[in-house]
């Protein structure tokens, strides 16, 4: 298992000052820039889309990790790309083919996630894991931050776990939705490497930022 790596999701920032929050959250040690995307009809909430995302791009050097939850989603992947994104991260029921979307991110050059909804088997990833950098376990339902985490995430964690490491491949396992002090090292306990976290990141205001993430690492 890798080290941990922390992905605050931007979604719990404030937005009148984005870029200057992401700035914060690059000093205070985040690995990736979670940034959550959501149309309003895949999830039942509307988060922002790719001009705001390029907007903020040069904001760090960080990589911008990319969660797509919107339907239809081939259509906009170019627009992901051109915005800066370094991981883009789809939903299998976003539709309608969830291997040619895969292929489509990848032939732009970007890695390409998979995210799995709590009722989404994790047998979904077999077909396609070997053209995969990233799992997601959506540890609630997608659509907002600050739920509580769902405890069965974490056996799916641990089936994907052995799943990735079957391919010898390099992977992220990554898990989204309800990371927080304490469900941080169960998480990571399961065979999660990359968290993601909104409300834990956030908590305390830009002055806690670091300590908040260095927490959730376990250090
Ligand atoms: C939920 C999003 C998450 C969310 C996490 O649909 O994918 O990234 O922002 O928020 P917290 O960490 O507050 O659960
Ligand atoms: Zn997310």
């Amino acid at each position: 298992q890798k080290k941990t790596r922390i992905a605050p999701s931007i979604l719990a920032a404030d937005f009148s000052q984005l870029g200057l929050e992401i700035q914060r959250l690059d000093q205070a040690g985040a690995d990736y820039i979670h940034v959550d995307i959501m149309d309003g009809h895949f999830v039942p909430n509307i988060s922002f889309g790719p001009s705001i995302t390029k907007a903020v791009r040069p904001a760090t050097a960080k990589p911008f990790d990319v969660h797509l939850m919107i339907s239809p989603v081939d259509l906009y992947i170019e627009a992901f790309v051109d915005a800066g994104a370094d991981i883009i991260t789809i939903h299998p029921e976003a539709g309608p083919h969830f291997h040619r979307t895969i292929q489509l991110i990848k032939s732009l050059g970007v890695k390409a996630g998979l995210a799995l909804n709590p009722g989404t088997p994790v047998d979904i990833v077999d077909h396609v894991i070997e053209d995969l950098d990233l799992l997601l376990v959506m540890s609630v339902n997608p659509g907002f931050g600050g739920q509580s985490f769902i405890p069965d995430s974490l056996n799916k964690i641990a089936s994907l776990r052995k799943k990735i490491d079957a391919t010898g491949r390099d992977i992220d396992l990554q898990v989204d939705g309800g990371i927080n002090f304490e469900t941080a090292p169960k998480a990571i306990s399961a065979g999660a490497d990359v968290l993601v976290a909104g409300t834990a990141t956030f908590k305390g205001g830009p002055e806690n930022y670091a300590d908040n993430i260095k927490r959730m690492k376990g250090l």
